[in-house]
């Protein structure tokens, strides 16, 4: 299986600064080979130019949220239909920082996952335990609960489960070895009992440093990127890795 490697530029680039990244990932990738699949998440104005830009390159474009609604009056929603038409074949979906800032509850992201299945888009399902729920020692019992949100006909859908410790977002503190590699073990062992080979990335402070260690785990099929998605030379690192 190819590894993901997903860049999640969040509310950070400009218009001009967009440009540049897809400018230079786009040349470094139609010159080489045997790369990762390689997934761009740029903020929603950003995703019909940035999708034009890839001209042919193998790099597929992904949102970073959706709307749990079909269509109609939903004031600065986007839904996934939409996504689709912009060119998105993935979209993240319970990133903590939704979790948190906006408060999504478990049957808002069930709600969110059933819309993109239906438009076929690739889920990237977030889950992770903060700080406290860490110290509490509740990591299991809170990935269990936050899978359990996903529909129960998931079974053979296109899902890509991202591990991503919330202490270890925009921290710099990466979990351990150990961590992802035992969290990865639980996470595969839940998706296995619904039947489903799932894809389960690491994310959390992921750098062109650390990427090749943390890929080599076993279990873990790629990164889910946020700050170092913005600088291309740490992330072509990340790619090549
Ligand atoms: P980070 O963000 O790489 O900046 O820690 C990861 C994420 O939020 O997906």
């Amino acid at each position: 299986m190819k590894k993901f490697i997903v860049a999640n530029w969040k509310m950070i680039p400009l218009r001009a600064e967009a440009k540049a990244l897809v400018e230079q990932l786009t040349s470094k990738v139609l010159a080489a080979t045997n790369l990762p699949q390689i997934v761009i998440c740029p903020p929603y104005p950003y995703l019909t130019f940035v999708q034009e830009m890839f001209s042919g390159a193998p790099i597929a474009l992904g949102a970073q949220d959706c709307s749990s609604h079909e269509e109609g009056s939903f004031t600065g929603e986007v839904s996934v239909t939409m996504l689709k038409e912009c060119g998105c074949q993935y979209v993240i979906i319970g990133h903590s920082e939704r979790r948190h800032y906006h408060q999504e509850s478990e049957e808002i992201l069930r709600q969110k996952v059933e819309q993109a299945l239906k438009q076929d888009l690739t889920v990237i399902f977030c889950v992770g335990e903060s700080k406290l729920q860490r110290e509490n020692e509740e990591t299991y019992a809170v990935i269990k609960r936050q899978l359990e949100a996903l529909p129960e006909k998931i079974s053979h859908a296109p899902l890509v489960i991202a591990y991503e410790p919330v202490w270890a977002i925009g921290t710099g503190l990466t979990a351990s070895f150990d961590d992802i590699k035992n969290a990865h073990d639980f996470i595969k062992g839940c998706m296995k009992k619904i039947e489903q080979e799932t894809p389960v990335l690491y994310g959390g402070s992921v750098t062109g440093e650390n990427a090749q260690e943390i890929l080599s785990l076993d279990n873990v099929d790629g990164v889910l990127v946020g700050r170092a998605s913005l600088n291309m030379e740490s992330f072509w690192k990340i790619c090549v890795a």
